[in-house]
């Protein structure tokens, strides 16, 4: 992981492999080119004034993701400048935008990858913003490399290229960040918490990224609970013997086609102080075939990312608890995988849920409810303030909101805004979907109390509405589809790799801060 300093030394005497500057687009009106951003002044001043200049006669518009390096002006240590573009520059008295800062810092460090060090010279007017650049720059270094042995041609051509094996360039090692006050106790404790929450994501991007032969429910559950153990949060899993016992019906009905059982994780952190207590609920299907209602080729190559809501649970309660909140947040990964097989769950069969309700399951690619609802019902017992669960649930939430913004439903209008409110402040795009009662009798069936699946438009409308069925009495309960954001299918933009993303992570940390100060809505 990306170490991070503060510093306050003189650019040209740093000592690293590049200096990374914001540049940004002048207003047109003004006739006004490239901008230097602020920050950046004493590399601009060693160029004699003319960086600008130079930049654009080497084809920098100040784009966003923009990067251009040029050699360092005479007397610098280090060898490379690197200029990434801010896009449009802001109004007057307007800083760059935190998420702006926080995507240039990404490209700056992604293009970094391979390097020891890389000082960063962005504009700082505050702990926000300090913040968001430290983000950036341990989001945006993150490499996935673990199942790189060699490249093509195998381990003797990587060798007889002088390489031991890897071909990927590992992180971006150390990044010092300029502007910020090693004294302020803001901003050292805004660097302490940039550090822990951008691990914890990466952490949720290693499990996503994890090949699904590789993590199964069993293994997800022995790493979340070494995990837990390292940071005082308290764990419990239940096996498939404990869950046959508690008669959680869905997690078993969709764990039983593999050979792969299933899981129920219960993380608990609680602080002594804590007044307001919050359930985080994570969709942890550690690949989703469709089962016998197997998908088709093209929707399963990536099917392994449909445990990033519970890696995003689990990220979450170790980040809380990292940071130590006054808040009391038990998570709850609820892990199987969703094969077919002769002992799988059949369209057809009626399962009987934890909560003592019988759902007949018409389609075994619905999967993600069945789970959700025995831990939705579970959690409910416990009486917390409010429940969130996170899951990659539906196709259709992508077709609504695109592949980079999640859904959000509620039981709860103020609930859905806070929610809202804060993925937005934390750089996490979202948007506030309603549960339209009509849809609920879509899911009557004849034969059990209700179906898995109802009408076709407004899917991921439906499954808010199956889910909601199974929160606890006076229970504010909110839904995160993170179907299109948790799993990058592009090319890397900004601070987002390909693969894994680690989405809702930060949007349920800022929901635990809330509680921590007892401002949940
Ligand atoms: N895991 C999928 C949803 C999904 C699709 C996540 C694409 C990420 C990318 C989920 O289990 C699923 O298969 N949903 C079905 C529901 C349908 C059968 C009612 C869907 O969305 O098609
Ligand atoms: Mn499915
Ligand atoms: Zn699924």
């Amino acid at each position: 992981m990306t170490a991070l300093t503060l510093s306050t030394a003189a650019a040209a005497g740093l000592r690293a492999d590049a200096i990374v500057v914001g540049v940004a687009k002048g207003t047109p009106s003004k006739s006004q080119g490239l901008v230097v951003a602020p920050g950046a002044e004493a590399v601009d001043k060693a160029y004699d004034g003319r960086l600008a200049a130079v930049l654009e006669t080497l084809g920098a518009v100040g784009a966003e993701g923009e990067v251009t390096k040029l050699p360092s002006p005479a007397g610098f240590k280090t060898p490379v400048v690197l200029a990434v573009g801010l896009g449009a520059l802001p109004e007057s008295n307007e800083g760059f935008g935190t998420e702006t800062l926080r995507r240039a810092a990404g490209c700056a460090s992604r293009a970094m990858a391979g390097a020891k060090k890389a000082a960063f010279a962005l504009p700082v007017d505050g702990a926000d913003a300090l913040a968001a650049i430290a983000e950036g720059t341990v989001l945006g270094a993150y490499v996935f490399d673990a199942y790189k042995v060699s490249g093509p041609g195998g381990a003797a051509t990587a060798r007889k290229n002088g390489k031991n094996g890897k071909n990927a360039k590992p992180p971006l090692a150390e990044a010092t960040l300029l502007g910020g006050k090693p004294r302020d106790k803001a901003h050292k404790a805004a660097l302490e918490r940039a550090a822990a929450v951008c691990e914890e994501i990466n952490r949720a991007r290693d499990l996503v990224n994890t090949p699904p032969n590789d993590l199964t429910p069993a293994t997800f559950a022995h790493l979340a609970s070494t995990a837990a153990k390292e940071h005082g949060v308290k764990v419990q899993v239940l096996d498939e013997k404990e869950l046959t016992k508690g008669g959680y019906g869905g997690i078993l009905g969709v764990g039983a086609g593999s050979t792969a059982p299933p899981r129920l994780v219960r993380l608990v952190y609680k602080h002594p102080k804590a007044k307001q207590s919050l359930a985080f609920i994570g969709k942890g299907i550690t690949y989703d075939s469709g089962g016998i209602s197997l998908k088709p080729p093209g929707h399963n190559e990536t099917m392994k990312c449909d445990m990033g809501g519970a890696a995003a649970v689990l990220s979450t309660v170790l980040a809380v608890a990292r940071l130590g909140l006054a808040v009391e947040v038990t998570g709850w990964l609820a892990l199987a995988e969703n094969m077919p097989s002769g002992s799988a769950l059949r369209p057809g069969d009626v399962l009987r849920m934890y909560s003592g309700t019988t759902v007949e399951v018409l389609n075994t690619d619905a999967e993600g409810r069945l789970v959700l609802a025995d831990a939705i019902s579970r959690a409910s017992e416990d009486k917390p303030d409010a429940i969130v669960d996170v899951a990659t649930l539906t196709g259709a939430m992508i077709l609504a909101l695109g592949s980079r913004t999640f859904g959000i439903m509620a039981n709860d209008d103020a609930f859905r805004s806070t929610l809202h409110e804060i993925s937005e402040e934390a750089g996490e795009p979202s948007w506030p979907m309603p549960l339209p009662e009509y849809l609920l009798k879509g899911m009557d069936t004849p034969t059990a109390d209700m179906a898995n699946m109802g009408e076709r438009m407004g899917g991921g409308l439906v499954a808010g509405l199956f889910l909601r069925e199974f929160v606890g009495e006076d229970i504010t309960w909110a839904h995160l589809d993170i179907a299109g954001p948790a799993y990058n299918e592009g090319s890397a933009f900004g601070y987002t790799p390909k693969g894994g993303t680690g989405s809702g992570v930060r949007t349920l940390v800022r929901l635990a801060e809330r509680a921590a100060a007892g401002e949940l809505a």
